[in-house]
């Protein structure tokens, strides 16, 4: 196959970390041209722009502007707006990353105009359907015809479902690729001055933003109360998702970073923060004593740096940082939370081990196979 014009998707923030490397490499190449589109499903500054400037993105050609919606509006917002972009750019391939609402729905728009859909980070499964990413993930899967996995429980994956082993390709992580890439940027990232964190000052690191584990108070306040009792021990620095300030605003016991904004990080309690860019957010879990998390891609990060993570949900669709990593999966029960996290830092466990083909090169893979230079390996 030769493709020389290749259309990458980007809607939400971790797909701009994972389109970084890709529009990077395919730009390298003569033969190609990169068109960027935004669908505009993430739009804040903090959620977007920012990653733009981290990781020098260069500005998309177009951005669809669709903004927040229930899955149903935002998904049909995105095929909509999408199509007569498709029909007027006539792309080789559509390039799609993740598993995220605007990733669908660009895959599917553009199967059925006939163009070539990529895949990036095909095959991962958590086997549970109640998550939208999970539903997204089968659904792009099924209608694409490359499929790029980084882990090789995704390419299982495919062919247990059937999928045509010749269109799957292990090749590796585009995350670990930006973070490689941008490691000299953040290893001197001033994030440790700007919160007022010491040297060898020890501190964790939360994100949440899983509909699971935020939109149902009950579940959240037990979240809260069990990351309460870590924060005993050591201070939690917690970048608020747009998604879940709301929730938030009515807790008690969490400091927002503005009411001591200059001064030393406490020693403990939970910090809220406004949502990081992504050097800064690197760069504090790079030296964080724990991570704990809800998110996918910070699985694959903190088994990249060899730091500690407990994922805070009862599947992961990353199961190599688990086996390889440094990655554990504890669930949402408190007391369970509260024990692991005291036991990591009583006695943390080794680096682990990176994942094979994490190392930093997976874009130039996925370019060459687009280029129809062979299999990846
Ligand atoms: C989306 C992805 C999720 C991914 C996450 C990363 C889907 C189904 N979910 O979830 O897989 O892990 O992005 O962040 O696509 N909002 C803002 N400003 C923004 C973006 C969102 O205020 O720039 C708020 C809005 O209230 C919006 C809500 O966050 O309704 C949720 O945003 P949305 O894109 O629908 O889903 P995420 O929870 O961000």
């Amino acid at each position: 196959m030769s493709a020389r014009k290749i259309l990458s998707i980007a809607g939400a923030r971790p797909n701009f970390v994972k389109v970084a490397p890709l529009v990077k490499e395919i730009r390298r190449q003569p033969d190609l041209t990169s068109v960027l589109v935004h669908t505009g499903q993430h739009y804040d500054r903090t959620m977007s722009q920012t990653f733009f400037d981290d990781l020098e993105i260069p500005a998309p050609d177009v951005n669809l502007g669709v903004g927040s919606g229930s899955h149903a509006v935002q998904t049909a917002e995105v095929m909509r707006r999408i199509e007569p972009v498709f029909e007027s750019v006539r792309p080789d391939v559509v390039l799609v990353v993740g598993d995220v609402n605007s990733t669908i729905a660009a895959a599917l728009t553009a199967v059925k105009l006939g163009i070539t859909v990529a895949h990036v980070e095909a095959g991962l499964r958590s086997f549970d359907r109640s998550m939208p990413e999970e539903i997204n993930r089968i659904l792009t899967d099924a209608i694409s015809d490359l499929l790029f996995v980084t882990e090789a429980s995704g390419a299982d994956n495919l062919r247990h479902e059937g999928v045509d082993a010749a269109k799957i390709h292990l090749v590796g992580n585009v995350m670990i690729d930006a973070l490689e890439q941008t490691r000299s940027r953040w290893e001197r990232s001033p994030v440790f001055a700007h919160l007022g964190i010491e040297p060898a000052q020890p501190y964790a690191v939360l994100t949440l933003h899983r509909p699971s584990n935020v939109d149902d108070t009950r579940t959240l306040s037990g979240l809260l109360q069990a990351l309460a009792d870590v924060a005993r021990a050591l201070p939690i620095v917690f970048p608020v998702h747009p998604r879940v300030k709301p929730a938030l605003r009515d807790s008690d016991g969490l400091y927002w970073a503005a009411d001591h904004a200059g001064e030393p990080l406490p020693d403990k309690g939970i910090v809220c923060l406004e949502p990081l860019g992504y050097l800064e957010f690197v760069a504090l879990m790079s030296r964080a004593r724990l991570v704990l998390t809800d998110s996918g891609g910070i699985q694959e990060e903190t088994t990249s740096l060899g730091v500690p993570c407990l994922t805070l949900r009862e599947t992961t669709e990353r199961p190599v940082t688990v086996s390889h990593g440094t990655n554990r999966v504890v669930g949402t029960d408190p007391a369970r939370i509260v024990a692991e996290a005291l036991q990591t830092l009583e006695q943390p466990p080794g680096r682990g081990a990176v994942p094979p083909l994490w190392d930093g090169r997976a874009a130039e893979r996925i370019v060459r196979i687009l280029r129809g230079e062979g299999r990846a390996r």
